[in-house]
């Protein structure tokens, strides 16, 4: 027996709560995995997004315990509003009793109530969301691999490359003033990003919203690392490395992206060689970088080979068509 409610406002029980769960929930089914610090998932649920906003519910057994807990991500920007993002987590020693499809339930009344015509979801590879999502009638739209680069061990020689005309420029947190347009411009190439099937729209980019987001981040404590390689005015390219409130060992690929029009001259190579450095010098604490790449995205994934990124495990991302009224 359970009860599912809502959760308007999150206190720091709340949170606890929440994070005992998806804790568990990721011990059961990725064990090598580390599990995210109450830190993160307090700034997940309470720091407020620029571009989302996020509906909360938590499954409680007879004894008050919580026991699952949802979260759905309403995209808010003009390319987005169609889509809602759904994590769910049952804890393990309470599975198979229909807590799951219930908090399922009540997400997808919510998305529609929102008129929302896609939810999607991220699952482990191999773990039991594949066959929950299979039978609650989800598709699955993509597949990612998870890739880990032990940046000791990391190739950074193409940081030493010759790119005649190129320079490149550093910076923590966010973008400095002179180069928020350019990068705002850069970051529209995202958008052609290989997304297999999925109905995830597009972002469009200002120099405000690249601000806005940078603030979201350091709103939450994470550290957000980008290098550029910039050619008379325009950025050509971009990798981005975000280190996360309270984090010890690793940190994650964010985007990495060459501009159409400089594509095919290794520059993608030579920001994400000249950011192993740049980590190393900055952050010696930080043993490994955890990237995911479509499995269909060969130009990305050749660029991390070459600099000694190894797979380690694979998601794979699902989505439920509402009928819309
Ligand atoms: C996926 C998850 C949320 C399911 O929660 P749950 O409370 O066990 O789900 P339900 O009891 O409602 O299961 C509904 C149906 O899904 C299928 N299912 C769920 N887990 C399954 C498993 N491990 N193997 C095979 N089928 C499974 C079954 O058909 C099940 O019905 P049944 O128990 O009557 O056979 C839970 O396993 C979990 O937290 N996984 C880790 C995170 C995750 O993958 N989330 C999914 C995001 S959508």
């Amino acid at each position: 027996m359970f009860t599912v409610v809502p959760l308007p406002q999150v206190s720091p029980d709340d949170a606890a709560a929440w994070h005992a769960v998806v804790a568990a929930s990721l011990a059961g089914d990725l064990p090598e995995e580390p599990r995210p610090t109450f830190e993160q998932v307090h700034a997940q649920l309470t720091v407020i997004g620029r571009d989302n906003r996020r509906l909360l519910w938590q499954a409680t057994g007879t004894d008050g315990s919580v026991i699952g807990v949802a979260g759905l991500r309403l995209f808010t920007s003009p390319g987005q509003r169609h889509l809602a993002e759904l994590e769910l987590h049952v804890r393990p020693d309470r599975r198979r009793s229909g807590v799951g499809s219930h908090l399922l339930a009540t997400a997808v009344e919510a998305a529609q109530a929102e008129r929302r015509r896609s939810l999607i979801t991220a699952v482990a590879g191999g773990g039991p969301g594949d066959a929950f999502c299979a039978v609650r009638g989800f598709r699955q739209v993509l597949a990612l691999d998870h890739l880990l680069l032990d940046v000791a061990r990391a190739d950074d020689a193409a940081a030493d490359a010759q790119h005649p005309g190129y320079e490149l420029a550093c910076w923590t947190g966010t973008v400095p003033d002179g180069l928020a347009e350019a990068f705002a411009a850069a970051k529209n190439s995202m958008n052609d990003m290989p997304t297999g099937e999925m109905d995830y729209g597009s972002q469009a980019w200002t120099a405000d919203r690249v601000r806005a987001m940078a603030e979201v981040l350091a709103d939450r404590g994470d550290v957000l690392l980008t290098t550029a390689a910039l050619r008379t005015g325009e950025m050509a390219g971009y990798t981005e490395i975000v280190i996360r409130a309270g984090e010890t060992r690793r940190a994650l690929q964010y985007d990495t992206v060459v501009v159409p029009a400089h594509r095919g001259h290794g520059l993608g190579l030579w920001v994400k060689a000249e950011m192993v450095r740049r980590l190393r010098a900055e952050h010696p604490a930080i043993v490994e970088i955890e990237t995911d790449n479509a499995q269909d995205n060969a130009h990305m994934l050749a660029v991390n080979r070459q600099l000694g990124f190894r797979p380690h495990r694979s998601t794979h991302e699902y989505q439920l068509d509402l009928p819309t009224t």
